[in-house]
């Protein structure tokens, strides 16, 4: 039977995959750990919820020991645009959280961890389109070096003590329950709920800026397919691109004037505009299709329409 330790529950991924995972294996099954942040009353109530911060390996190991964990998901991360304010707490939760997960799941001989790596594992000198699977890795953020890094230890854990552990290279995560914290790819979440609430956003990219991008539900789906995936079968293991859509800033202004006609953006672009000039237009995910049969749901208007509804659903409701 399956254990799950989900560590990062409270953040924007882990909040939702917690659910969804106990909507599989079972609710009592599925231990959600947060660190710091508040966990919403809707996670609270679907299930157990520990304190448990994997940058300290006794409080982990002796989570791990009294659930009787099995399976590890680290969804903790420091995202790009916080780490590049404070590079070595980025270090700190991504490394050192990190190699503590696969510490306690080697001595524990644990069945699987899943790591989560991104598109920040890329950088200027990398071909932008198509980014194929196997290219140059040399990121300029803290946030990249780390997830650069934890590839290869986590490859290193595979190749060395046979521990199975997967992870994918998520693009930007589109979503309308848990506001993502820190990441570069925000403002692509931020201008639904602008959208919504004053019919206009000032972006912090420029117009021009293209991203690959991800609606939620397809993240859901890839995480659980490739831990669900035959693991004799996979030839990557840690470091999957997987690919949804592209689209500049420019094409989601658009998507959104379809169903809210008035809806102005202008632009202000920051520091976050040199993190997302290093990163792809969009990537080639061959290896996920055929190794796990990775196939992406969204495109950009079907998650338009679907974010402007669920997003002003809770307006009316004053939710928001
Ligand atoms: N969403 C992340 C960020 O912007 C990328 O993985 O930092």
């Amino acid at each position: 039977m399956e254990k799950i330790l989900v560590i990062g529950s409270v953040g924007q991924i882990g909040s939702e995959f917690t659910i969804e995972l106990r909507k599989i294996y079972g609710a009592e099954n599925v231990i959600a750990g947060g660190r710091k942040t508040k966990p919403s009353e809707k996670l609270l109530n679907s299930g157990p919820f520990i304190i448990c911060d994997a940058v300290d390996k006794n409080q982990l190991a002796e989570a791990c020991k009294k659930h009787n964990i099995n399976i590890i998901v680290n969804m903790a991360a420091i995202l790009s645009a916080t780490g590049e304010q404070n590079p070595m707490l980025a270090w700190d939760v991504n490394m050192n959280g990190l190699i503590n997960v696969l510490e306690v799941a080697r001595e524990f001989k644990m069945k699987q961890v899943l790591v989560p790596s991104s598109i920040a594992v890329f950088g200027p000198s990398t071909p932008v389109d198509n980014t194929p699977q196997e290219t140059v890795l040399k990121p300029t953020t803290m946030y990249g070096v780390t997830k650069v890094a934890g590839e290869l230890l986590a490859d290193y854990y595979v190749a060395k003590y046979g521990l199975d552990v997967r992870g994918l290279r998520y693009p930007g995560i589109i979503s309308n329950e848990t506001l993502p914290g820190g990441g570069t790819t925000d403002y692509a979440v931020a201008i639904y709920y602008e959208a919504i609430k004053n019919k206009k956003y000032t972006c912090f990219v420029n117009e021009g800026t293209r991203l690959p991008m991800m609606y939620m539900p397809d993240c859901l789906k890839a995480t659980i397919d490739l831990m669900q995936a035959d693991f004799s079968k996979l030839k990557h293991h840690s470091d999957f691109n997987v690919g949804a859509m592209s689209f500049s800033v420019t094409e989601l202004a658009a998507s959104i004037k379809k169903y809210i006609p008035d809806f102005q953006i202008k632009y202000e672009p920051d520091y976050r505009q040199k993190i997302a000039d290093s990163w792809p237009n969009s990537v080639d995910d061959s290896a996920a299709r055929k190794e796990w049969g990775w196939k992406p749901s969204y495109d950009l208007d079907a998650m338009t329409q679907d974010m402007l509804k669920v997003i002003g659903e809770k307006y009316k409701k004053g939710l928001i």
